[in-house]
């Protein structure tokens, strides 16, 4: 039997070393999140009993999961006037205001960290680690965007002009700012988009995930607890029709939404058919994500990399590895190591510390990944498939492709497939990939520096990761977000992202 990489071997070892952590700059106070209880692999051995003490705490929660019901559009459209009145206070509220709000914000979802990551578990099938990392994305997202925005709305920027006359730069905010969230990142990516809109001077109108509003609900009354005024932001639950209802209202003045590709074009046209003025939306959709490792590459690492990019988080990553190209002259071992590293997984509940992969988020997705296997068990070469428990899980599997085009969408869960190419093909592997049309993240496994570079350069990906495993992007670290399918950008996390949510404006003055 072809050896297991032995990171695999050691559950624990994986959750104390959440991918989160890894290149961390943003200090983080509080127990789990000193930087000095840090190294190069996240929390450190010492820590044990840290992360014993968190699971105790964590079991002693009992999430609030009472039925949160869904808004009517009469109280959507209430929202958005109500929203369009606290935009007037809090666009003026200084920035140095709105940023201390974000950064208690993130102190308050840290000494409720137990609390949160119940209720990832609870609402979204989180496991130990994947909650704790998300948990710590959300509290990076909020001092980030705290301190780019002191930076950005801070202060006006001087302009050069001639003798006897001033020149200024402001930046402002927009109006109300419709943020329309997925289930896969319910506090993370909700809290991304709330605190970006919020720290450039908008209001907001937060729409979840119909699948998630219980998450979004504790994280609004946590911003409102922390000085977000209660006009300036507005939660309104419920499925699609209701984020419809949001998008084609008259009085906002811009969408960020995280999400499907398809979902994204609507809201587009929704927004391109209505009359006044153009209101701009940021979108982050998915991938159908490649890597491609060559015969240089060391394989026990590809089978950890790809083990993690394909299979953790249930495959729930619109960054997640779908479609993986291995060079033909080692297909066949790196294949096998990849199987046997996958056998390792465990499969279960994600209150379970030893768990890897929980589950997907509901009996639909599940529905739709079953349909996708047993069609890829007929057309595909099946190499692996996982064993799961009763109920909303997937066990994750391994198929083999004759051609990348037979994976023509993104499939949202831990099901891997896989392509053989030659050394000289690399040029179709890497139009293959163009073809998608999506343009989210790659991986590249090789230790030819230029192949790598050449690579980098033909590529239009907004993340690429080179040597190592293809999620969890770092705020601050790796600006996340695509191209062409899979997104506007900015990117989130970026130094970027918060100008896409503000108006500049000149002043210039004869003095
Ligand atoms: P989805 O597109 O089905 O739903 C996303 C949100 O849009 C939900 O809140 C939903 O209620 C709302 N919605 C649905 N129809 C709408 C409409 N007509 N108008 C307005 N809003 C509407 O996506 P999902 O299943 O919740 O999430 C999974 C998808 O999200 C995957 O495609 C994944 O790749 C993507 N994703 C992307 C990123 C990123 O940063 N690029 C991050 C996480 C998830
Ligand atoms: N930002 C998330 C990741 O990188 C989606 O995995």
């Amino acid at each position: 039997r072809v050896p297991v990489p032995a990171l695999l071997k050691r559950p624990v070892d994986l959750i104390m070393r959440p991918d989160h952590a890894r290149h961390a700059k943003i200090p983080l106070p509080g127990d789990l999140f000193a930087p000095e209880r840090r190294n190069s692999r996240g929390i450190e051995f010492g820590e044990r009993a840290a992360l014993d003490r968190l699971v105790a705490d964590v079991k002693d929660v009992t999430p609030d999961l009472k039925p949160v019901a869904d808004a009517t559009p009469e109280q959507a459209g209430a929202a958005i006037a109500t929203a369009s009145t606290g935009f007037a206070g809090w666009s003026r509220t200084p920035a140095a205001t709105r940023a201390a709000a974000l950064e208690q914000a993130a102190h308050l979802l840290e000494s409720r960290g137990a609390h949160f990551i119940a209720l990832l578990q609870a609402e979204g099938g989180k496991t130990l680690d994947d909650a704790l990392s998300e948990l710590r994305e959300a509290a990076d997202f909020c001092r980030y965007y705290a301190a780019q925005g002191r930076k950005l709305f801070g202060c006006e920027t001087a302009m050069p002009g001639p003798t006897g006359e001033s020149n200024a730069l402001a930046m402002r905010g927009r109006g109300v700012f419709v943020a329309i969230s997925p289930w896969n990142f319910p506090l993370a990516v909700f809290l991304g988009q709330v605190t970006a809109a919020l720290m450039a001077g908008n209001s907001v109108v937060a729409k979840p995930a119909e699948q998630t509003p219980r998450i979004a609900r504790e994280a609004v009354a946590l911003l409102h607890e922390a000085g977000i005024p209660a006009n300036a932001l507005h939660l309104v639950t419920g499925d699609g029709r209701i984020g419809a209802a949001l998008t084609a209202h008259a009085d906002i003045a811009g969408v960020v939404f995280t999400g499907s590709t398809e979902v994204a074009r609507h809201i587009n046209r929704t927004l391109a058919a209505k009359d006044g003025p153009i209101v701009p939306l940021i979108a982050e959709t998915g991938g159908i994500n490649a890597m491609i490792a060559d015969a240089t590459a060391l394989p026990e690492q590809v089978a950890d990399d790809v083990v993690t990019s394909a299979f953790r988080s249930a495959g729930q990553r619109c960054s997640a590895l779908r479609l993986m190209f291995v060079q033909e002259d080692v297909a066949d071992r790196m294949i096998e190591m990849i199987a046997g590293a996958a056998r390792e997984l465990r499969i279960g509940d994600p209150a379970d510390i030893a768990t890897h992969v929980g589950p997907v988020i509901d009996a639909e997705a599940k529905q739709r990944l079953d349909t996708h296997i047993a069609r890829m068990k007929t057309e595909a070469r099946p190499h692996f498939a996982g064993t799961a428990p009763e109920g909303c899980f997937v066990a994750p599997h391994i198929f083999e492709l004759r051609d990348a085009s037979q994976l023509t969408e993104e499939v949202f869960g831990p099901i891997l497939h896989v392509v053989r190419y030659r050394a000289e093909t690399l040029e179709r592997v890497l139009q293959a990939i163009a073809r998608t049309g999506f343009g989210l993240t790659l991986g590249i496994h090789s230790r030819i520096d230029d192949t790598v570079e050449a690579i980098i350069d033909r590529v239009q990906v907004g993340n690429i990761y080179v040597n190592r495993n293809m999620i969890g992007a770092v705020v601050g670290v790796q600006p996340f977000g695509g191209n062409g399918l899979s997104g506007t950008g900015p990117k989130a996390g970026g130094p970027h992202y918060l100008t896409r949510f503000a108006t500049e404006q000149t002043v210039t003055i004869n003095t």
